[in-house]
């Protein structure tokens, strides 16, 4: 699959991760996907949560990794369809979910370990890849796949961060 275009930022803590996260929530649009990759650790979930910030999810709604269910939803400006996907058995449970009705529905969909989709991976999403060179740091690229690389610039534009295009 053609990365269509890319991009990367350098995050020095975490609440740079926090900036820009809440940057995504405030850009995403319904039917947007999200993929995240990174080790166990890498900020998957950490960036979610910001994420729900930027889209004006309430405080009270701590949003946590789904662990017994494939799929967590929240309100927000849209809805924001957080799935984890690190024990999925097979592609026929993501089916089961009703994973294409979300997808292309109404609100943002992220998905860590987004490896598992297999053949159901979308043509048009964003993929941010977390890599933590030191606990504190992290080393972000974005792929930007299908429609949303014309899109990737929005991402981006925000304040007092290092970034580059290519
Ligand atoms: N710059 C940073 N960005 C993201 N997380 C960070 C950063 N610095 C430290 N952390 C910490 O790293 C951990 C990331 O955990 P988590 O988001 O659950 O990772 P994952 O979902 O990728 O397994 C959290 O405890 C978070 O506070
Ligand atoms: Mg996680």
């Amino acid at each position: 699959m053609a990365t269509d275009k890319s991009a990367h930022i350098d995050l020095a803590d975490l609440e740079q991760t926090m900036a820009f996260g809440y940057h995504i929530g405030t850009v995403a649009q319904a039917g947007d996907v999200i993929l995240l990759t990174g080790d166990l650790g890498a900020g998957k979930t950490t960036l979610t949560q910001a994420i729900g910030r930027g889209l004006q999810v309430a405080a009270s709604c701590y949003i946590t990794s789904p662990t017994f269910s494939l799929l967590h939803e929240y309100p927000g400006r849209i809805p924001l369809y957080h799935m984890d996907l690190y024990r999925l058995a097979g592609e026929e449970e993501i089916e089961e979910l009703g994973f294409e009705e979300y997808i292309y529905g109404q609100g943002l969909t992220v998905i860590e370990w987004p490896e598992r989709l297999g053949e159901l991976t979308p043509r048009n999403y964003l993929e941010i890849q977390l890599i933590s060179p030191t606990p504190e740091t992290r080393h972000v690229t974005l792929s930007a796949h299908g429609n949303m690389c014309c899109r990737l610039k929005d991402f981006l534009e925000y304040d007092s961060l290092q970034r580059s295009t290519t």
